[in-house]
């Protein structure tokens, strides 16, 4: 397995105090940034985009923080030059969005100098992800419909999780959508090992001590 990834989605952060908000969650043990770009025509609502990804890379430069992209917009080869200049790690974007053009979406995050991230819908079943697996840095399988933070969890989508770690035993496996301290369990036994959480960071009572069980769970 590779290693644990706690990849707290600032979603659910203070957009108006970014940076500082950023560096709180970064300074409380998160290993990752999960940056949800959403363009009001993917998924029915709008967040941010390559400038403030830009901003707040300003504030907090490379090798400080891996900002980890999950790109929710309907032509995601349109904004890869702008999210490597912007300073993005990890463009994760949607199979659904791209389909016939996913072996160009990814050569093309490759050449712009960013890790390659592939994700799928909740009804999107997995095996179309087949021909891609060996060419991505990671599969992120969503947890719930993509769109908006604070859902319930569906933990009928961790066959998915299971079928890509039978296969690929060193593969970064992300899970987003619904994560908690009390389901954790059931992403990381099934293979997942980078995990994003917004409410479940940044509503815990401590969101140090979630950060903490989200790892352990990982590691167990
Ligand atoms: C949903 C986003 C998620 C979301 C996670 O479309 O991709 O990253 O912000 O938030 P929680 O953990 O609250 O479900
Ligand atoms: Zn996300």
């Amino acid at each position: 397995m590779p290693g644990a990834y706690i990849s707290p989605s600032i979603l659910s952060g203070d957009f108006a105090d970014l940076a500082n908000d950023c560096q709180r969650i970064l300074d409380l043990g998160a290993d990752w940034l999960h940056v949800d770009i959403m363009d009001g025509h993917f998924v029915p609502n709008l967040t941010l985009g390559p400038p403030i990804v830009k901003s707040l890379r300003d504030h907090i430069p490379k090798g400080k923080a891996f900002l980890d992209c999950h790109l929710m917009v309907s032509n995601p080869l349109q904004w890869v030059p702008d999210m490597a200049a912007a300073g993005a790690d990890q463009y994760t974007f949607h199979y659904e969005a791209a389909v016939e053009k996913t072996d160009e979406v990814i050569a093309s995050i490759k050449e712009h100098g960013m890790k390659a991230g592939i994700t799928i819908k909740p009804g999107t079943p997995v095996e179309v992800l087949d021909p891609y697996f060996s060419k991505v840095d990671l599969v992120l399988i969503m947890t719930v419909e993509p769109g908006f933070g604070g859902q319930k969890f569906m933990p009928e989508m961790m066959s998915k999780v299971k079928y890509i770690r039978e296969r690929y035993p060193e593969l970064n496996i992300e899970v987003d959508g619904g994560l908690t301290a009390d389901n954790i369990d059931v992403a990381t036994q099934a293979g997942a090992n980078c995990i994003v959480a917004g409410t479940g960071v940044y509503k815990a009572e401590s969101p140090r001590d979630a950060i903490v069980v989200l790892r352990n769970s990982v590691l167990k």
